[in-house]
């Protein structure tokens, strides 16, 4: 074996992107990760036409002259947007004729989690941001100019003890999600009756369901069992449930509600659907995301935060099941939860 594929060899042992480039700035040999990433690349091929990445090629260039190490970046946009963290350096096994490696990391995973940390403290910010300021402006004015006034004083009480039960909701929320995320590798083991969960739900909204001209109707077998966590399961009922009346409510007119319970296959399937006006598509697929929220506006009149679907999906996750959400505008929203059953 001669140095350069004993080099090569080498490569192949790395678990990162990663190739060896000759003094003609062609590839001499890469990895299978490498390959993964390039598919079209060959031993052989010049760096230039196998790899479109002007950055990476003029540090290579450098380093086969100068012979000292060099980062670059490198951004693959399909089929979807990747970023990398590029080292290049020396191999100078022929003094005549220097080489480079080059070593790729993947960055893409580290850049979106913290883009999410950014997101996430933006975001919780923003909605403490808004009830703290109302709080505060009302305290000042009850010191000042409404300090005898208790007409105003009691309106102005009632509604900052709306913005700190918001506040309260908020972290009760987040916590919850949070406890969720923690145990999500500790599977649920539980026998849960599905149907007491259910009804217990809709016992709690029975207050709040006429308000809005909601009728909850319940579809379901005697017992279904599944394995699951019972407090989880009750949070999850209440936000589909909770969601389908605040969302699917309609302005002056009495609408239903449907809420069934089914076995499909091995998997108990709890489906909650509205006649609402439902929710354009190109919104569907993020609704499960943290904070969002089709009209903030509306959502925060009703109490909402965006957490709701959130936690939905991180407590079917934990149970190993998951959500499918199909809705026509004008037409309400379905929203189906499905379970294992053993
Ligand atoms: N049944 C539904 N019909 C129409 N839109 C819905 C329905 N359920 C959810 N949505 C939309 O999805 C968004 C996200 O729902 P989610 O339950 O996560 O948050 P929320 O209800 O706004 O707040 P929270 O649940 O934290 O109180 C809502 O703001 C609403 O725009
Ligand atoms: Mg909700």
């Amino acid at each position: 074996m001669n140095d350069l594929s004993l080099c090569a060899a080498m490569l192949d042992a790395l678990r990162d992107p990663a190739m060896i480039i000759d003094a003609e700035e062609r590839i001499s040999a890469l990895n299978g990760a490498m390959k993964a990433l390039a598919p079209s690349a060959r031993p052989g091929d010049a760096l230039s036409l196998a790899l479109r990445a002007p950055d990476m090629l003029d540090a290579v260039r450098r380093v086969l002259v100068g012979g000292k190490a060099e980062t670059a970046n490198w951004r693959e946009h399909v089929p979807v947007e990747r970023v990398f963290d590029v080292f290049v350096s020396p191999l100078d096994i022929d003094p005549e004729k220097r080489c480079a490696v080059v070593t790729m990391r993947d960055l893409t995973d580290i850049k979106r989690m913290e883009r999410m940390r950014v997101d996430f403290i933006a975001n919780v910010s923003h909605e403490l941001r808004t009830p703290l300021a109302s709080l505060l402006g009302f305290v000042e004015t009850l010191q000042g100019p409404a300090r005898d006034d208790p007409r105003a004083r009691d309106q102005f009480l009632g509604i900052m003890g709306e913005q700190g039960r918001r506040m309260s909701r908020l972290i009760d929320d987040l916590l919850s999600l949070s406890r969720v995320e923690q145990r999500q590798h500790l599977r649920p083991s539980a026998c849960v009756d599905l149907v007491s969960v259910a009804r217990q739900v809709i016992d709690g909204f029975a207050p709040i369901a006429p308000e809005r001209r909601v009728t909850l109707i319940l579809h379901a077998p005697e017992t279904l069992n599944v394995v699951g966590d019972r407090d989880e399961l009750i949070r999850l009922a209440e936000n589909l449930i909770g969601n389908a009346i605040k969302y699917g409510s309609l302005p002056d007119q009495d609408t239903n509600v449907e809420i069934s319970l089914a076995v499909l296959g091995s998997d108990a399937r709890l489906r909650v659907r509205d006649h609402g006006a439902g929710i354009p598509r190109e919104h569907i697929p993020r609704l499960t995301e943290r904070f969002y929220r089709v009209d903030a506006t509306a959502s925060r009149a009703n109490g909402g935060t965006g957490l709701g679907l959130a936690l939905v999906k991180h407590i079917l996750m934990r149970h190993r099941g998951r959500l499918e959400i199909a809705s026509n505008p004008g037409d309400g929203a379905n929203f189906d939860a499905f379970l294992p059953m053993s």
